[in-house]
């Protein structure tokens, strides 16, 4: 007999639940007859790029998503017998790609989840070359803020590079986020990462960038290989950027649909950690109990993260869904 298949709803990887903007679709339908023809440098996105966070377009760097721009750094910047710093409990490329290259990375620790600056500056040394700080955090979603990420540019000598990957800032609504570009107009060991995969909804088409001092931008430009962009980008993302009603949108939708699924959360006796993001980090009393909700979950069709994968045994992060998925989501988290 034939069966209903049954939908499978990703909320494991932090990509807009709303898809993208339309005309993002219209650019790309406009340029695919176009993709037998190697793409040109995405020098129109640079220029666009500079202009919105007033900066040069030799500031900025586009490369085929953030995780090729941290690769980059890594590769790029850091000599073998140097070592970078990573938060534990946070985005995992940091350490897979440190591994790939064979740099050695430290773990700072966390504080109640939240990665607190004080935990780094112990591991500095003369051999520390990079800092890695996902802001907010991946998974937990929590945030360093303005005054703690200025004390530790403060702190730090300024031949470390500091790297603040702000994959989710667009949905942050904590005021004491940091302005990282003015911050970096002081610190120009600042390195600013972002993204269209997240609010832009473009996760498949792999477009990042980074903002930074113009020697650094350089030498990252010089190390990217030919033709590392793909020829639907360049348009898609600028048709991106120019469409701030639908981010806009997404990140009033994301606002209210963190808190209801927040409080629902709470409200069923689990541990959940106040988030930034379009995701929420929960972390169990023991493995038993978080891998009972995952398998229900994933029954149920709803993919969440299960974050045993990264070695977090007692904890799950749940991307944030529609109100019809979050009502769905919390329906089945009793852990009884
Ligand atoms: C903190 C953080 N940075 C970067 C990325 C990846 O971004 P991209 O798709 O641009 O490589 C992710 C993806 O989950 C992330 O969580």
């Amino acid at each position: 007999m034939k069966t209903k298949k049954q939908e499978i709803i990703r909320l494991n990887a932090n990509e807009n639940i709303y898809g993208c903007s339309r005309s993002v679709l219209k650019a790309i339908k406009r340029n695919i007859k176009d993709i037998y023809l190697y793409p040109a440098m995405p020098v129109r996105l640079e220029e666009k790029l500079a202009e919105k966070f007033g900066v040069e377009p030799k500031n900025i760097v586009v490369g085929a998503g953030s995780v090729r721009l941290i690769d980059g750094i890594i590769q790029t910047f850091v000599e073998h017998d140097e070592e970078i710093i990573i938060f534990e409990r946070s985005f995992v490329a940091y350490e897979q790609l440190s591994a790939a290259h064979r740099r050695k990375h430290v773990f700072a620790k966390l504080t109640d989840f939240i990665c607190d600056v004080d935990n780094i500056l112990p591991l500095v040394t003369k051999k520390t070359k990079v800092i890695f700080i996902a802001n907010p955090n991946n998974p937990t979603g929590t945030i360093i803020t303005h005054a703690r990420l200025e004390h530790l540019l403060e702190v730090v000598s300024n031949d470390i590079l500091i790297v603040v990957d702000e994959a989710y800032c667009e949905y942050v609504t904590d005021k004491s986020f940091p302005d990282s570009f003015s911050l970096q107009k002081k610190y120009p060991n600042l390195i600013i990462l972002r993204t269209f995969s997240k609010i832009h909804g473009l996760a498949g088409l792999r477009i990042g960038y980074g903002v930074m001092k113009e020697e650094l931008a350089g030498v990252l430009k010089k190390s990217r290989i030919p033709f590392f962009f793909n020829s639907l980008s360049e348009d898609a993302a600028l048709a991106a950027l120019a469409d701030e009603k639908f981010i806009l949108l997404c990140a009033k939708k994301n606002e209210r649909e963190r808190e209801f699924l927040y409080e629902k959360i709470k409200q069923a006796g689990l541990n959940i950690i106040p988030s930034q993001g379009n995701f929420l980090y929960i972390h169990f009393n023991n493995e038993e109990e978080k891998e009972k909700i995952f398998k229900r979950f994933a029954e149920k069709g709803l993919l969440i993260c299960n974050l045993k994968t990264f070695g977090q045994d007692k904890s799950l992060r749940i991307g944030i869904g529609n109100r019809k998925i979050n009502k769905e989501l919390y329906s089945y988290l009793s852990i009884h």
